[in-house]
This record gives C-alpha cells, structure tokens and sequence, in this order.
C-alpha cells in the first residue's frame, strides 16, 4: 500500500473493502446455499456501511451501536436488537417510533415480558428470537423457552419467529461445534413433537476463529467445511442465519504504526511505535507472549537481522505489543504493519489510558484509494474534569 503523508503523521487503521467482500464470498462458498449471514457490528462497526447488501442482517447490541446502524441507513428489517440489557426507555422507544419489522431477540424472562407489554401498549407486531442459553449470563434455559413456546397462542401481537444461540468466540473445534448443533437440533425436535411449534428460524453464532499470531494454523476449509455439513445434516431443518463478527471482520484489517524510537537496555532490544496497547489488542495475547502477523512496510522481502520488543508509547510497562520479535533492519520513520486487525482489536483497547489520540480510520476502496473516515481522535478533553459551577 502506499503510505502517503497525511497517513504518516500518526498510527492508523485501514479496512480493505475488496479483501471484505472476498471474505463474505469465501463464507458463502464454503456454506450451505440456504445460510444467510448475519454481521454482529461491534467486531467493527467501520465496515458496517460497506455490508449493507452484502450480508442479510445486521446484529445490534447496544443503543449506540442502533444509532450507527440509523445513521448508516441500515434497512429496520435486517436489524436484529439484540444485547443482555436495553433499559425499559430504549425498548419503548424502539418500538413505539419504529416499523418493528426489525428482530428482537429475548435474553430473560424479563426482557420477554417488556417486549410482550410493549406490543400490546402499541398494538405492534414483534418479531422475537429467544436466545438459549449456554451456562452463562446470557439468554434463557431450554424449559423456560419451552413455556413460551406452550403459550405462544396467549401473547397476541409477539410472532416468536425461532431460536438464537452463541456460546463464544474463536472455536477451532469441530467436536465442540457438533455438540451444539446436536443441542439446537435436539431443542427444536422438542418443541415441535411437544408443542407443534415449527421455529421459522435458528440464529446461530459460531463464534469461526480468525488468526492472530504466527502460530496460528487454522484450516478454514476443514472447519467451516464440516460445520457446513453439521448443518445439512440437522433433521429439524430450519432456516439458519449465521451471527458472525470475528470471522467476517479480521482479515479485512491492517494496523499500521510508525517507529518512533529504538534502543539496547541491558542487552534487550526496544522499538518504541506511536500507537500502543490502547490502539490494539488480541484475542488469546498473554503477556505479549505470542507474536501478532505483521511486517515492516517496504522491507517485506528482506531477511531478518535483529530481534525486538515492540513496545507502545503509554507511560505503562504493560504496553508491549509483542515480544522477542525478528524484524529486518529497522530505523525510526519505519511503519509496521499488523495484519487481521480488522475485528475488535481496535475497540477492545484501553482508548482513554493516558490521554493519547485514538488512531486514524482509513476505507481502503476497491480501486486501491483511501478514504478518511476517522480523523485520529483526541481524548484529553474525555478525561479533563468538568468542574459544574455548582459544585
Ligand atoms: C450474540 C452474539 N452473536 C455473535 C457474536 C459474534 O461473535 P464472533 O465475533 O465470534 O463471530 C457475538 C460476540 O460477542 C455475540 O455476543
């Protein structure tokens, strides 16, 4: 990529629409004709507007996230509002100022309870995904979905359309994955042998893995192409929307920093870059143990010669991007390239720690130019107190 001025002022993201859309390809290639996709947006709200089109749904998750999905012209119908908590005001105000064709899905009772008062306070017909739990705080166990499925007739203006389920992120076994779709199955056979209730749906996240680190060795077409096969193979057959973030998002992805400064303390060699742990983190780094993919721009061919700590430039021991790293020759101006970045590396960062900028955005366009969409972003004034006269 060339790297012009106005980029080399400071680090920077850039998210590649061309690798974006290559991806989704690969994704309905490899699965089943009949699979939509879903994208959950907080592995990257940026790429949202590129997908509009592209994927089926959108899954929203907070308020904020619903705002970016409005203010990108999302259509309401490939919303799913989705997230463990809305508070009461939100969810009256989705539905009361919506055409509530979008999906809710349902994480407690609670939450089922607001939304079946909601329909009947607006005489709105909702549309609802129940989610299963997994043993954690989210969604709800198989024989509370099975008492609203037993009185589904009662709850006039609620059209419980299926099923959602997601139990984590960056699963490399196929093992694991056949236990859940067996689950799902099993859950669905129940309902309709129990209650003749035919779910229209089955929203599922995977949660396919992305690689990160050198050591990464992830066969994609053995494991996306087995689960593709799990799925023809389930007998309840219902229609399957796949919730993904991660591995729609990452490859999509580069994080580009600059070399700010290097050194040699006590026989350990130091590069010191302008971005920093606050700009990315990986899924699974531990103590900046394992080493991320990445290159030096313009030196990709060249052997490696030294081996470097990369470090950020918060004032933190902490800030380590990766350890005990072979580099080419390096010098001060050059710029590392982290590779599949592209999903929350970016948002999962410490962003106000220190009060440094939050980094660039760039959209790379399928004919190689950059657009802006980011300026980098000054946080001082997020941690500068406020002090109200009346205090
Ligand atoms: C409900 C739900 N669906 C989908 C996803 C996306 O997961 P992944 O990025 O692993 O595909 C998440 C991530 O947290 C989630 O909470």
């Amino acid at each position: 990529m060339n790297i012009e001025p106005e980029q080399c002022k400071s680090a920077f993201y850039v998210f590649d629409v061309a690798e974006l859309k290559g991806r989704i390809d690969y994704l309905r290639r490899i699965l089943p004709k009949t699979v939509d996709l879903c994208y959950a947006i907080k592995a990257n709200t940026f790429i949202t507007g590129e997908l509009i089109g592209t994927v089926d749904r959108f899954e929203v998750c907070s308020p904020g996230e619903a705002e970016i999905c409005r203010l990108l012209n999302v259509p309401e119908n490939q919303m799913v509002i989705s997230g463990v908590y809305k508070t009461p005001q939100v969810m009256d105000n989705m539905v009361a100022n919506t055409e509530c064709n979008r999906i809710f899905t349902v994480e407690s009772i609670n939450q089922f309870q607001l939304l079946k008062g909601l329909s009947e306070k607006y005489k709105k017909n909702l549309k609802l995904l129940i989610r299963l739990t997994n043993g954690s705080q989210f969604g709800v166990n198989a024989n509370e979905i099975e008492d609203i499925i037993a009185n589904r007739e009662s709850y006039k203006h609620l059209d419980i359309i299926g099923i959602q389920f997601f139990s984590g992120t960056q699963k490399t076994s196929l093992k694991k994955l056949k236990r859940e779709v067996e689950r799902l199955d099993k859950l669905l056979l129940t309902l309709k042998e129990k209650y003749g209730y035919t779910a229209k749906e089955l929203e599922y996240g995977p949660g396919f893995p992305a690689a990160y680190f050198k050591e990464d060795s992830i066969n994609e077409d053995e494991l996306i192409g087995g689960f593709s096969q799990l799925l023809l193979n389930m007998t309840s057959k219902p229609k399957i929307t796949l919730e993904l973030g991660r591995s729609i998002a990452a490859s999509c992805g580069k994080y580009y920093t600059h070399i700010v400064d290097k050194k040699c303390n006590k026989g350990e060699n130091y590069l010191l870059v302008d971005g920093g742990m606050h700009h990315i983190v990986y899924f699974g780094q531990h103590m900046a143990m394992k080493q991320p993919i990445l290159s030096v721009c313009g030196k990709e061919t060249q052997p490696y010669s030294d081996i470097w700590n990369i470090c950020g430039s918060l004032c933190s021991m902490n800030d380590i991007i990766s350890k005990q790293v072979s580099l080419p020759p390096v010098e001060v101006g050059d710029i590392i390239c982290f590779e599949n970045t592209g999903a929350y590396c970016m948002t999962e960062g410490i962003s106000l720690f220190l009060s440094r900028d939050i980094p660039a955005v760039y959209i790379k366009r399928n004919d190689g130019s950059l657009v802006c969409v980011r300026d980098p972003y000054e946080t001082y004034l997020l941690n500068k107190p406020n002090y109200r006269k009346d205090i």
